[in-house]
């Protein structure tokens, strides 16, 4: 006898290359857990409506929680002919269990049921995400903290701009992350929908209640079409559109982070735990983590990529095609939590090197922004100002001069509006409190962004 659980109406045997092609149980094994939770309470309900009796529902349960244990402790058999968890699960309770197994799959099919252990699974991955989120948020805020003071060159277009906090700019990740975190925390509740029981597609003819198996595995909700829980993964597309935004964030500070542990930037060092050494250079430390981080980004956004192309133009309700979003949601999942987890480690080992970055904002004419404003001050409109700094910029860079290097005498000759105290104005530290506007790098404005922060982070405990 074969061991399928659906052929009945086969009268020939599945070609081998074809129980391969099919299988997914290499990958979807990982489910299990849920498999079993969803399963035990699927078989609950059905003896509380009468479906099953106190007794089947008892040696069931007995069944499932001894084949988990079976896997758990590594005993279990796999095989491609038994296609997926679900029923390598029910077939291997049958030969526990006996008979009584093949009630458990009443009111049930496999279409909801993968949808269901999808959704526990991806429920418990987003908590895990948004936690593992905080921690990294967390270690951004008490970076800035202890970095307070230090003043590094800001960038637009990768060149030298104006003079900001170091902790302002740890800072603006932060912000990154907290909206990051904030997508995953609105996602989880489409994520938690209970679509059990919705069948193969049209609902089932047994009078179950679907609201107590949601109560039973911890679902706020039911979902409310049965062909709608069996066909979309619209929220496994809305986590995985959450991964790729807070990868693209990741790989940001990396590729910052890289660019500045060369020795052209030397602005930070990064511990010996977090790099690695070449194996023909001894002098290198090279950064793999943020590259690697910066890598992974790739991986995540094709993953993304493949779920929607998988999921575009689908008929209703389930095709076998969705059996291929596994894969990359998994893999979205794992890379993210990874990444993320070894962010947060990896901060409080960057040594800031405050020296060299104080150092870069004394040449690039980071003052010629503040010096038109200075302009401004005496009564000269913005664009004027702008324009004669501009010709003070040509001169001076023409001498290799900074503007603060040129004579007050030579300034005099750009506007007599000039007077000795622009070079107090000029000054680095001066340049960044001045900058007092809502979200500004002001010392005063970066100190209350840290401070909410630390009381946004202590609320979420
Ligand atoms: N392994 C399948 C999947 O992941 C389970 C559902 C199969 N349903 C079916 N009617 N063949 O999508």
């Amino acid at each position: 006898m074969s061991e399928k659980l659906w052929d009945g109406r086969f009268t020939e045997g599945t070609d081998k290359l074809v129980e391969r092609f099919t299988s997914s149980i290499d990958y979807d094994r990982k489910l299990y857990a849920y498999d079993i939770e969803g399963s035990i309470a699927h078989c609950t309900m059905l003896a509380k409506v009468g479906v099953l009796t106190d007794e089947e529902r008892d040696t069931l349960i007995r069944g499932l929680e001894q084949v988990r244990g079976e896997i758990e402790a590594g005993e279990f058999r796999y095989t491609d002919s038994l296609e997926d968890i679900h029923m390598h699960i029910e077939s291997r309770l049958a030969e526990v269990v006996g008979r009584v197994a093949q009630k458990l799959h009443t009111a049930r099919s496999r279409n909801d049921q993968v949808a269901l252990d999808i959704r526990m699974y991806l429920r418990a991955e987003t908590r895990y995400v948004i936690s593992a989120l905080r921690s990294l948020r967390k270690a951004l805020a008490d970076l800035a903290e202890k970095q307070m003071g230090v003043i590094l060159p800001g960038y637009t277009h990768t060149q030298r701009a104006q003079p900001v906090l170091l902790s302002h700019h740890l800072m603006a990740y932060y912000e990154m992350f907290t909206r990051d975190m904030a997508r995953f925390e609105d996602c989880l509740k489409r994520i938690n929908v209970m679509p059990l029981g919705s069948a193969a597609l049209a609902g089932t003819t047994y009078p179950i209640d679907r609201h107590h198996t949601a109560e039973l595995l911890d679902f706020p909700e039911v979902s409310a079409n049965s062909m709608d829980s069996v066909a979309d993964r619209d929220f496994a597309v809305e986590f995985m559109a959450g991964a790729s935004l807070c990868m693209v964030h990741l790989s940001r500070i990396s590729e910052e982070f890289i660019l500045w542990s060369t020795s052209e930037f030397a602005f930070i060092e990064i511990s010996d735990a977090f790099t690695t050494g070449s194996s023909i250079m001894p002098q290198k430390k090279n950064p793999d983590v943020c590259e690697l981080v910066r890598g992974k980004t790739g991986r995540v956004l094709g993953d993304l990529m493949a779920l929607l192309t998988l999921m575009k133009s689908l008929p209703m309700a389930y095709n076998r095609d969705m059996q291929e979003d596994k894969e990359p949601l998994f893999d979205a999942v794992d890379t993210l939590k990874m990444c993320v987890d070894v962010y947060a480690r990896m901060l409080p080992h960057v040594r800031f090197r405050a020296d060299v970055m104080e150092k870069a904002t004394a040449t690039g004419f980071l003052n010629a922004t503040d010096m038109a404003d200075y302009l401004v001050t005496k009564g000269m409109p913005f664009r004027q100002a702008h324009g004669v700094v501009g010709r003070a910029v040509s001169v001076a860079l023409s001498q290799g001069k900074e503007l603060h290097e040129l004579s007050l005498e030579a300034l005099r000759g750009f506007s007599d509006l000039i007077s000795d105290d622009l070079f107090a104005f000029l000054t680095t530290e001066q340049m960044v409190n001045r900058r007092r506007s809502f979200g500004g790098t002001a010392s005063e404005n970066v100190g209350q962004a840290i401070a909410a922060a630390h009381k946004a982070l202590e609320g979420e405990k």
